[in-house]
């Protein structure tokens, strides 16, 4: 079998994706439309032609002046369809989708219009695709750890609506200790706990996500390899790692597809996972970041399966439900 149709057609868990991060410059100008919001682009083209970063913050402000579009019930549910559609064609069948809800609650809009209209979808998505999807309720981590716990307030109604919170946003100058006790809480709560660190940050913040908010997977990491007791820490504890290989070539982190350390993390025996981040934004979806990366690094069929088996391995569905992906 030839290596990018196994890389397609392999069952696989997404565990990295920002759902306002999938939602396409042709949606962006529908919501706009639809929604009468006033977007500082005057096409589709123009604005995918200022999809040029440099960094996580210049993602970060474009990332966020596009999801202004969304108002409605109907629209955060049509950005999750769109993405599970997708999604289902790159044979993922479990998904775990972060959100952003102060970027929207800032702006007016209620948590139970967010997250009733990306839990539609979810439902739709396991009755309509066979895809198993689930919510993680981000905290931006450039806001306060107060308005952090606001937010958990906001969303507690609903808590049957998401399976986990994460932490994520603009990283340096943010460390996770800024939020060790909101996810106390959120731990206390029962809530799966995942956290950005290591994505532009120091493998400092990867300490920390693990010691003090305690996260049982973390987003990126790939700066972990800058410090050899932390890798040792990393594969000893079996801690995930979602790695997003597109979103780090289009934001900087690594200056070539090629110089993309996934497969010393692989070697190191670490949990690495392929996952998409901003889709919308990046370039391709999750097939997308396994053929792109395999060609530019040379992994194995051998490292194929070892990444797609990692990614249930590391997902958040019930142990007994794991068994039937082996
Ligand atoms: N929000 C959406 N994508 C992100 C990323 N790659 N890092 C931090 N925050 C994000
Ligand atoms: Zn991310």
């Amino acid at each position: 079998q030839r290596l990018p149709e196994l890389l397609r057609r392999m069952p696989k868990a997404e565990l990295h994706i920002h759902i306002e991060g999938s939602l396409e410059p042709e949606l962006i100008f529908e919501m706009a439309r639809r929604n009468g919001v006033a977007i500082p682009y005057a096409s589709v083209e123009e604005l995918r032609r200022a999809y040029a970063f440099t960094n996580l913050q210049s993602f970060l402000d474009i990332y966020y002046a596009g999801a202004s579009v969304l108002i409605t019930e109907r629209d955060f549910f049509d950005m999750a369809w769109a993405y599970l559609e997708k999604a289902r064609g790159d044979n993922v069948v479990r998904a775990e989708i972060f959100f952003d809800p102060q970027t929207h609650t800032a702006r007016g809009v209620e948590m139970e219009t967010v997250i009733n209209g990306l839990h539609r979808a979810c439902e739709k998505a396991q009755t309509d695709l066979g895809v198993s999807a689930s919510l993680i309720l981000c905290f931006l981590r450039h806001l306060s750890e107060e308005e952090a716990f606001e937010t958990l307030e906001q969303a507690l109604p609903w808590r049957d609506k998401f399976i986990g919170v994460g932490l994520d946003s603009s990283e340096v100058g943010h460390p996770p200790e800024k939020f060790a006790r909101v996810f106390a809480r959120c731990r206390e709560l029962g809530l799966h706990l995942v956290a950005h660190a290591g994505e532009e940050g120091p493998p400092a913040y990867v300490w920390t996500a693990l010691d003090l908010l305690k996260v049982e997977r973390v987003d990126h990491g790939v700066q972990s390899s800058k410090d050899p007791q932390l890798m040792r820490r990393l594969a000893q504890d079996r801690i995930p790692l979602t790695v997003c290989p597109l979103s780090n070539l289009k934001l900087c982190v690594f200056p070539k597809l090629q110089d993309h350390n996934l497969r010393q993390l692989l070697d190191a025996g670490l949990m690495a996972t392929v996952n998409s981040d901003d889709p919308a934004y990046f370039g391709g979806y999750v097939n997308d970041n396994f053929l792109q990366t395999f060609e530019a690094t040379g992994l194995s069929a051998q490292q194929a399966w070892q990444l797609a088996n990692n990614s249930f391995e590391a997902s958040f569905i019930p142990a007994q439900e794991k068994r039937k992906y082996r």
